[in-house]
């Protein structure tokens, strides 16, 4: 029961890392208000009621920030505080730089880092008329190493690393934290999309297994517990940093 006593806002919870992120909140004692654009995080909210926990769906998109504003008071005028935000909503793709125009800047941008900045932007005042925060941005390794065609994803996630640490610089006063998560290959529908875009998808698998060290994919949970530390007191010390959780992917050097 790490989090107990804490509420926290969780964003993308209808599906994959979010929902992850929710359950195990809930489990481990918080008070979870799941924000997503997709009607499938009232289900999910439902399923932490149903096994125990406290939870609240709003319905949000995250590009508005009306929306993004709603969902954090939300949190205030449920359970009367707001300790914990984590940031996971996002979209993934791109292209080159060249041939990327408004539109893909628009879907990736928008959501990955201006809707993260606008739940920041409203749930830090928040934060410290509770006492403090934990925030937690899921950014990606594509923060620094990338794949080709995947502008401007690489800039949302290199942004979102950026703009907790000028969090943790502005806010550190108030006891408020910010770090970011840089999760690797997790197996979620965002990343089933990635692979199945590949005429030989089987070679690819099997190539990305052997790039991982501890020989799998990442699970949605692996990232979960992950920001249940960074959330909790347990990480008291820490802030304005960032996590790899990749299976050692980022750590291993080519050999052929
Ligand atoms: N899966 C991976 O391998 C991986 C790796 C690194 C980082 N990430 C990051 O983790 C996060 C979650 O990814 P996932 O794999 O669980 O994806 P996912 O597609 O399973 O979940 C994303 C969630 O975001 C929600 N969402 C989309 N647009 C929204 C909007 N406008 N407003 C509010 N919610 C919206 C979706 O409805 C969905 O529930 C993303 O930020 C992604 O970039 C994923």
């Amino acid at each position: 029961m790490r989090l107990k006593g804490k509420v926290a806002v969780v964003t993308g919870a209808a599906s994959g890392i979010g929902r992850a992120i929710a359950v195990r909140f809930a489990a481990e004692g918080a008070s979870v208000v799941l924000g997503d654009v997709s009607e499938g995080g009232r289900e999910a909210a439902e399923s932490i009621r149903s096994a125990g926990g406290e939870a609240l769906f709003v319905q949000a998109d995250l590009r508005r920030e009306a929306e993004a504003s709603g969902l954090v008071r939300a949190a205030m005028e449920r359970y009367g505080q707001l300790d914990v935000l984590a940031n996971n909503a996002g979209v993934s793709g791109g292209r080159t730089v060249v041939e990327a125009d408004e539109s893909d800047w628009e879907r990736i941008m928008d959501l990955n880092l201006k809707g993260a900045w606008y739940c920041c932007k409203h749930a830090i005042p928040l934060m410290i008329a509770s006492g403090g925060g934990s925030i937690v941005n899921i950014s990606s390794t594509h923060a620094f190493r990338t794949q080709p065609n995947h502008f401007p994803y690489q800039s949302s996630k290199a942004g979102m690393i950026a703009m907790a640490a000028g969090i943790c610089v502005d806010f550190g006063k108030h006891g408020i934290r910010a770090n970011s998560i840089c999760p690797g290959f997790i197996e979620t529908p965002l990343a089933e999309a990635f692979l199945s875009q590949f005429a030989d998808r089987d070679r690819r698998t099997q190539a990305m297994l052997a790039s991982h060290p501890l020989g799998r994919f990442g699970k949605p949970e692996d990232v979960a517990a992950a920001a249940v530390f960074l959330a909790s007191d347990d990480a008291s010390f820490i802030s304005g940093t960032r996590l790899v959780v990749d299976g050692g992917r980022s750590a291993l050097q080519k050999s052929d």
